[in-house]
């Protein structure tokens, strides 16, 4: 029996020492201790022994199975390590990698417009200035002269916020906050940027947000000869140096007389294409000689000072100039409409 023991022993050492997972490792042990084991049938021939006999098989079986029991514990130990250093090595993160390319946005076509603008009237020596885009009634109309009930009212539906606050509809109202803040009644020349509301419902070619850019000079012997060469001189800077402008007799309540302003096509060079829609001239702008009642109303002498005043907005220049032709674009944040505007010739 002894040497049985001692033979199961050894092949069981031998089984475990060739065993290369966790199942087969099992399968060895109920093979060799388990209920049914080889080993298991020794022992209930135990019975049959002599109590000298009993007493040495006895040991002999502790031992052997000891043995056995230790050799799968540390056989499982080394397969489980295995296991997790071969893990380990697949998992591993390479941080030499190159990461990924991180995508970074550009500057809003709106912005860069605004800002070209905005360069290009300090360069001539205006103020940047701001106004509230919650303004009263008051700014917005009534001291630019479209008292309540004025007709061009209308064509301005605007959203009220009370009776006598509203979202300013254009940046017009900051002539009169200028004005107004210029205790000193000195000759100043300032452009204001800014968001401007109308309620129209949003497609291709109206939104309810858009933006705007205002000048307004006042001073003495400011003529009509001034706004002109200014204008000529935006119209060079954002369309190109061949471009040339036209006034168009206009109707606006704060400006006497007032125009529209149209720049020659720069897309056909006159010769009529589908952006000036065959006339060769793409209209640009409003602009006028201030009103004398704005002009008085600010605590201005209209008899010493004149002013001249425009509007742009920053939508239709843009679009013209890089060809945007659904307003929606400035707005949706969408990576691959702003990734054209990333290089530095815009
Ligand atoms: N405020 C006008 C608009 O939103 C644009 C405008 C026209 C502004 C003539 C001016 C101007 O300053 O003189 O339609």
């Amino acid at each position: 029996m002894i040497e049985k023991l001692e033979s199961i022993k050894n092949e069981a050492l031998e089984s475990i020492n060739e065993c290369m997972d966790e199942a087969t490792l099992n399968n060895v042990k109920s093979k060799y201790i388990g209920k049914k084991s080889v080993f298991n049938e020794i022992m209930s021939e135990m019975s049959k022994l002599s109590q000298e006999e009993k007493r040495e098989v006895g040991s002999k079986s502790n031992e052997v199975r000891n043995e056995i029991t230790n050799m799968l514990e540390l056989k499982l130990k080394s397969i489980k390590d295995e296991a997790l250093n071969k893990k380990l090595e697949n998992d591993k993160i390479d941080i030499t990698l190159p990461s990924k390319k991180r995508r970074i946005g550009s500057r809003h076509p709106l912005t860069i417009v605004r800002e070209q603008i905005e360069d290009l009237f300090i360069s001539m020596g205006y103020d940047v200035v701001s106004g509230p885009e919650v303004e009263s009634d008051l700014y917005c109309f009534e001291m630019l002269n479209l008292p309540k009930g004025h007709p061009a009212r209308d064509a301005q539906d605007s959203f009220y916020i009370t009776d006598e606050m509203l979202l300013r509809t254009h940046t017009s109202p900051v002539q009169v906050r200028s004005m107004l803040a210029n205790a000193e009644k000195k000759p100043f020349k300032l452009i204001c940027p800014g968001k401007t509301y109308r309620r129209d419902d949003d497609d291709a070619t109206h939104s309810h947000q858009f933006s705007q850019i205002e000048g307004l000079v006042v001073g003495e012997n400011i003529s009509l000869s001034d706004l002109k060469g200014t204008l000529e001189l935006f119209a060079k800077k954002m369309f190109g140096s061949g471009r040339e402008i036209r006034f168009r007799s206009s109707y606006f309540p704060f400006t006497e007389p007032s125009y529209e302003v149209d720049v020659s096509c720069f897309k056909c060079d006159q010769k009529g294409c589908n952006i000036c829609k065959g006339t060769g001239w793409i209209e640009i702008l409003g602009c006028g000689m201030v009103h004398p009642n704005v002009l008085e109303g600010c605590g201005f002498d209209h008899k010493k000072y004149q002013g001249f005043a425009f509007g742009v907005g920053i939508e239709r220049v843009a679009s013209l100039k890089y060809g945007v032709t659904n307003m929606r674009d400035y707005f949706t944040n969408d990576y691959r409409f702003l990734k054209n505007f990333d290089r530095k010739e815009m």
